[in-house]
């Protein structure tokens, strides 16, 4: 089974580099932010409380999830736009903090690249949990003020400030949790994207490859 893991924050450029790299070698490509921020959605839409624990665990045992390349279905209908408006993203690194949620995407991951025989999987925790024995694990890192900026250029309805306090935020929350945080595995290599192309950066992990 061919695994190329690629973790780090928010803002890394994770998503572009990962989904390049995965259609220069030929594999498929997994969004497990996605899956967390459709678990979120999910509890939303029930009119649940993503504070409640068993709630949302209930929640992401049922879901019925499609992540697609450009495209997420949760429970039959598109949820492409909504999983990445400010109602998920202010709850969704607590959704993701919870155990029960983790124990079933984490299992759902590795499911998925088992029934492909591989592919590129972008997370948080790729190289640390879902596959600690991937061909390649990238940790991609940028400035704060960086990736602040890459994502307020692809939310147009917000401002930079708020953008970079979310970021900061959910980059606490993210790395400070108890299960599973945020971290770069020992054997990552670690690449700092600040500065840099996606190009450049896909330049990179291909060198890294060879
Ligand atoms: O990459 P993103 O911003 O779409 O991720 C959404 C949230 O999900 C973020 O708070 C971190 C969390 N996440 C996680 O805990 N583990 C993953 N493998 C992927 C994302």
């Amino acid at each position: 089974m061919r695994v190329i893991a690629i973790d780090g924050p928010a803002g890394s450029g994770k998503s572009t580099v990962a989904k390049a790299v995965a259609a220069r070698l030929g594999l498929e490509y997994l969004d497990t932010g996605a899956m967390y921020r459709s678990v979120a959605y999910a509890v939303l839409r029930a009119g649940g409380d993503p504070a409640d624990a068993e709630f949302t665990a209930n929640v992401a045992r049922s879901i019925e999830l499609k992540v697609g390349l450009d495209t997420v279905t949760v429970n039959g209908a598109d949820a492409t736009l909504e999983i990445r408006g400010p109602e998920v993203n202010r709850c969704v690194s607590l959704v993701a903090a919870n155990p029960a949620v983790r124990v079933e995407m984490v299992s759902r991951q590795r499911e998925w690249a088992e029934r492909r025989g591989g592919g590129v999987l972008e997370g948080r925790d790729i190289g640390t949990v879902v596959f600690p024995n991937a061909e390649l694990k990238v940790y991609l890192t940028a400035d704060p003020a960086e990736r602040a900026r890459r994502r307020a250029k692809e939310v147009t309805d917000l401002d930079y400030e708020t953008v970079a306090a979310d970021l900061a935020r959910r980059d606490t929350l993210d790395s400070t949790r108890d299960v599973d945080p945020l971290a770069e595995a020992d054997d990552a290599v670690l690449v700092d994207t600040t500065g840099l192309s996606i190009d450049e950066v896909v330049e990179v992990i291909e060198g890294l490859l060879a």
